[in-house]
């Protein structure tokens, strides 16, 4: 009896580690708790100080009021603390929950006057890109991170719910999937170099796409997907270009139509964004209201509806047919420049907008013939939206070797044995997050942007 005395005195003793965002939740209401975060408001008043904590947990703080003979100098803005103390019922409406604190420790000291964010100002988005080891502490990035990550589990779920298999494609590379030479090669930097060389022997590459690889296994495992890095040698400070990106990459055996393609492509952005739409309420209302309030039509609430298909031609009759001057040309057979995919969505409501069955010169060497075409088109497929352009490609693959034979020699080995229809597509996940929260850079939809001359942190 004394033993189980004892514990239930430790246990009362023992305050329970909370996050903020469960603290918040009110189902600890009335224990004793410890919460560690960062101060991000402090109120002195004559009997209280009241203070803002954070840990990341979730956009609101947790309100904490301390005795004004907890006061400390050292309790300031940006500065880590531990707080313990029993949570109660807030008489606030839009803070239901807050923690009266009987002892509130300093774990690490913040100068505010050194520290680059000031208490209740709202900092843009360029200015606060500026510190990378610093821009999570803010609003606005904390909550572009934690919609990123619910977007990333989004993505998986959606795989996951329709059978594909999750496979990690390599990192280095022989192959540029591309054939654009945007390649940074790999090549060892300390004792191992030996001159005239390669370390593998063939020059190797870091990945520029993950489809070769993905098409390899859904030769076996019918449908499959990536979702990772991807590097491209860019020499371009475009607001929706990066050095290294993410991209979701989908391959699909067994399918024979664009629509086939398109429609999971299309199921993919649906499901992602309902998700984010349902997990991160109030981190994407901050960023409609403070962070790109009117900046660029969100397209949150487009990806959720169906999205319209034109064709290539069709695209190009519409630029024909309008009162603008391009300063590209709009001739059939030309590429889409950034003024006509901009015009197209503009035209198509201002929504996103799949442009299929491309020329076939214009898609890479994997793009499928569409024979039965009077022009001679690909049977490929773009996702253009407002203010990003293009935010996925896809298409079905030439699987047929003598049509392929005349494009590359090395591909052909995967159409010999056992070879089906398929068909693919890639997303460019930052770019995903620009559309949909309305960001103009791509470089504030990523923990640590590098781009050409920067590689910060
Ligand atoms: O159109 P891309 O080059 O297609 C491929 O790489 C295919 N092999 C994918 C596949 O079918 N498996 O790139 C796909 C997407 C683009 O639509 C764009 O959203 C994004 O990747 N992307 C970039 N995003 C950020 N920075 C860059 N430098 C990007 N290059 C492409």
């Amino acid at each position: 009896r004394g033993i189980l005395l004892g514990i239930r005195h430790y246990c009362k003793k023992t305050p329970t580690k909370l996050r903020v965002s469960q603290a918040l939740s009110g189902a600890d209401l009335g224990a004793n708790v410890k919460v560690q975060g960062w101060v991000r408001s402090v109120r002195p008043q004559k009997a209280n100080v009241f203070l803002h904590v954070n840990d990341g947990s979730s956009l609101q703080p947790l309100q904490v009021v301390a005795g004004a003979e907890l006061n400390d100098p050292l309790l300031t803005f940006g500065s880590a603390v531990e707080v313990t103390g029993s949570l109660k019922k807030s008489p606030h409406k839009k803070q239901p929950v807050e923690l009266e604190a009987d002892q509130i420790t300093v774990i690490g000291e913040c100068n505010p006057v050194d520290f680059p964010f000031k208490i209740k100002e709202r900092h843009g988005l360029e200015y606060i890109r500026q510190f990378p080891h610093l821009r999570c502490r803010t609003n606005a990035f904390s909550s572009l991170l934690r919609i990123r990550s619910e977007a990333t589990t989004a993505v998986h779920s959606y795989f996951r719910e329709n059978d594909f298999v999750q496979i990690h494609t390599p990192i280095i590379t022989s192959n540029d999937c591309e054939g654009a030479g945007e390649l940074f090669q790999v090549e060892p930097s300390g004792p191992e170099i030996v001159e005239d060389e390669y370390f593998f022997s063939v020059p190797a590459f870091l990945t520029v796409s993950g489809q070769l690889h993905l098409e390899v296994i859904s030769g076996a495992f019918s449908r499959v997907y990536t979702f990772g890095p991807t590097f491209r040698a860019e020499n371009s400070q475009s607001r929706r270009h990066l050095a290294e990106f993410y991209m979701v990459e989908a391959e699909i055996s067994f399918t024979e139509s664009i629509e086939d393609l398109t429609k999971v492509m299309e199921d993919m952005f649906k499901s992602a964004t309902e998700h984010v739409l349902a997990h991160c309420v109030e981190d994407v209302d901050l960023f409609h209201k403070h962070v790109t309030p009117g900046h660029r039509v969100s397209m949150l609430k487009c990806f959720i509806l169906s999205t319209l298909r034109i064709t290539y031609t069709e695209a190009v009759d519409i630029l024909n047919r309008s009162s603008e001057k391009f300063t590209f040309p709009t001739d059939w057979g030309c590429d889409l420049k950034t003024e006509h995919e901009k015009y197209l969505v503009k035209h198509c409501g201002n929504a996103p907008v799949f442009v299929t069955d491309y020329p076939y010169d214009l898609k890479p060497f994997y793009a499928r013939d569409n024979q039965d075409h009077p022009e001679r088109t690909a049977a490929a497929v773009d996702l253009l939206v407002p203010g990003v352009g293009e935010l996925c490609g896809g298409s079905l693959r030439e699987e047929r070797l003598d049509l392929l034979s005349a494009r590359l020699e090395e591909y052909l080995d995967l159409r010999r044995f056992g070879s089906v229809p398929h068909g693919g597509f890639g997303l460019g996940f930052e770019r995903y997050l620009q559309c949909i929260l309305g960001v103009d850079n791509i470089k504030d939809v990523i923990p640590f942007p590098r781009f050409s001359h920067s590689c910060l942190l």
